[in-house]
Order: C-alpha cells, then structure tokens, then sequence
C-alpha cells in the first residue's frame, strides 16, 4: 500500500518519502525536551540506540547527512590537512565544498570500480606533511561511502572495509563511513552495521533516505570525537530544540522500515533487468545491488528523456548528459515497477 498522497510515481530519489501514519503517530506521541540543554528524552534514545547497533560509545542526532559528515571532518581534521576519498563520493561532489569552507581541508580523490575504492587505491593517495618538508598537506581521514550513491548503490564486501580502515590505521589518518544508505548494504550483503563499521571511528547515518524519516542523521563514534562534535554542531547551528518529534521518526524507522528495504532491491533489480533488456538504454546489473538503477540512454540527451518519462507519470534524475537515475523506496509498489518499465518502454525513441 503506498502511504503517499499522489498517484505519480516519484523515483527521484528515497528522500522523497513521506511519514507514514504509524510514523505520524509515533511523532505525535514524541515526548520532548530541548535537545540544545540535554533533556530530550526521545533524541537520547535515538542516540543510545544507534550507538549500540554500531558498537560505538556515543551518537549525535544532526538535521542531516551533509551536516553529519560536515562534523565528522570537522572534528578529526585540522585546517591544511587533506581527506581522501572517492571521486564521485558524496562528500566531494554534493556537499558544497564542505570540507574545504567549514574545516579547511583539500582533497585526495581516489578511483573506484562502481563506486568502490581499492584498499590499494586508498593508500598510494595519502600524503604526509610529515618528510616532506612541509610540502605537502597532511592526509590525515579517510572516507569511505556505503553504499556507494554515483557507484549506483553499490556496497563493499566486509574485506574491503576491513582492510581500507587497517591502511587508515597503519597511516595514522581516522576513518569514516558516510553510511547514508548504510542499512541498505547492511541487507544487501548480510553484515552487522557492528561489524560494517567496527575498524572505523566515526559513522554517518541517515534516517531520511531508505528508512523514510522526514529529518535527521546520527553521527556515531568514540566520546572524545563526539564530544567535540557537539561542539561543531552548535556552531555549524545545528542544535535543535523539541526535536524528539523528529528522533520519533527517526525511532519508528529503525523499528520498522530496515527489514524491508529488501523490497527495494528487489524492485530495482527488477526494473533493471528489464530496462537492460531495452534496445535504447544501457544498465550495468553488476551495479545493481541495492535500490538504485542508474540508466544510461544510447545517444544522449537525459534530460529529454527525464521529461518522456515525466510525460508519463513517472519523476526521475539526470545525472549526466547520459544517465539518468531511478531510486526505489517505500512508497514504490509493484504496480508502480511496471508503470516505470513500460513507460521506459514507450519513451524509447
Ligand atoms: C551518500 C550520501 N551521503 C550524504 C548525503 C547527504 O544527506 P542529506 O541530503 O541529508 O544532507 C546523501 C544524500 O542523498 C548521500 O546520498
């Protein structure tokens, strides 16, 4: 059933959720405090318990993922040092620039195979102040995105991680996970978000894309870093007051809408094995893993092809001159998965 108040068919993204009527309820039923003086009952069980389901000793509840990571390099990096990451990562393309006008940072940017850095890839890009006379910055965080958003939803196997947050270790640089889909590749490939995020020291987790709160990320880690990211998400105006209006949803989220992000996938997968089989479209199945379907259209043109299918009742991205991108989530049915196959279809030109 689509707790949606349209009959379009939105495939732009999963932060276009709405809050459906259980969560209504539970928001409304939110006991609150005013979380900028430290008595939001609601926020501290939201915190507690995202903590716990990381194995880390702390969380902080933020308006959202842009800010979350914005604290998280704020609070493990100084002015001159240099993050590496991918170089479709979120962190680098959408977040404004962030890291460099909020924490001073430059950038290394790694390649990744759909999305997804090599352990290898992660280390030959860290540089040292350190002997080189002061030459060149100091790499000192590594950022890891899972899934990977522009690598089309793509997780890394549990090596992968562990062996990027070791080259992290070894080279004395933290490590972070922008985890805004992290439940997504939680289900996908059956780990723990424990184990996921075990050899890394702070994780951003968003509750407003795949788990359909209106608001809200949690920054997890140790207590020294968050106790500075408290610090950082007052200045950055980040603290809210009665906000376990917002942490209820965020509560709901967790107790209902993990399990059954493996719809999602499935209706992904679905549109995308039919959209391969399309003369007019390219899909690359292996990125297809979990509620992402990156489309690329033969000749061009995504924006025309953005509005044929709006045309046809069904909302999706550009991404390129060339791709367009289709997001399930849990307003998606399977009568919606057909409606968006045949309207592919019929937009073929
Ligand atoms: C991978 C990734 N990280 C971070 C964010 C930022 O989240 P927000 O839109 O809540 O700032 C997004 C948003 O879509 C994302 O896809």
């Amino acid at each position: 059933m689509r707790h949606y108040p349209s009959d379009g068919v939105d495939l732009r993204s999963d932060t276009v959720t709405q809050p459906t009527p259980g969560m209504r309820d539970a928001m409304s039923a939110a006991s609150v405090g005013d979380d900028v003086l430290g008595d939001d009952q609601t926020v501290i069980e939201l915190q507690e318990r995202v903590a716990r389901m990381f194995g880390k000793e702390e969380a902080l509840f933020v308006p959202s993922g842009t800010m979350s990571n914005a604290i998280a390099i704020r609070a493990q990096t100084e002015p001159g040092d240099e993050v590496i990451t991918q170089r479709h990562s979120h962190i680098y393309v959408y977040e404004g620039g962030g890291y460099a006008a909020l924490s001073g940072c430059s950038i290394a940017l790694v390649p990744g195979k759909d999305g997804i850095m090599s352990p290898k890839d992660v280390e030959s890009a860290i540089r040292k102040g350190d002997g080189s006379l002061g030459h060149y910055p100091n790499g000192s965080m590594v950022c890891v995105e899972n899934t990977s958003n522009r690598g089309g939803g793509t997780c890394y196997s549990l090596d992968e991680l562990d062996e990027i947050a070791k080259v992290a270790k070894d080279n004395n640089c933290k490590s972070h996970i922008d985890g805004a889909r992290i439940f997504n590749a939680s289900v996908s490939s059956s780990l723990s978000t424990e184990r996921m995020a075990r050899g890394y020291d702070t994780i951003s987790v968003c509750l407003s894309k795949g788990l359909g709160a209106p608001v809200g990320s949690v920054l997890v880690g140790p207590s020294d870093t968050l106790y500075k990211a408290h610090r950082w998400r007052k200045m950055f105006g980040g603290g809210m007051r009665q906000a376990g209006v917002l942490a209820a949803a965020g509560i709901y989220a967790l107790d209902n809408n993990i399990g059954r992000l493996s719809q999602d996938h499935v209706r992904a997968r679905e549109i995308a094995s039919a959209v391969s089989d399309m003369d007019s479209y390219t899909v690359n199945m292996n990125q297809v893993q979990t509620n992402m379907v990156y489309v690329g259209c033969e000749g061009g043109d995504s924006e025309n092809l953005v509005r044929r299918l709006e045309d046809r009742g069904i909302k999706t991205l550009t991404i390129d001159d060339s791709t367009i991108r289709i997001v399930t989530h849990l307003h998606i049915t399977d009568n919606d998965v057909q409606k968006t196959i045949e309207a592919l279809e019929s937009a073929q030109i």
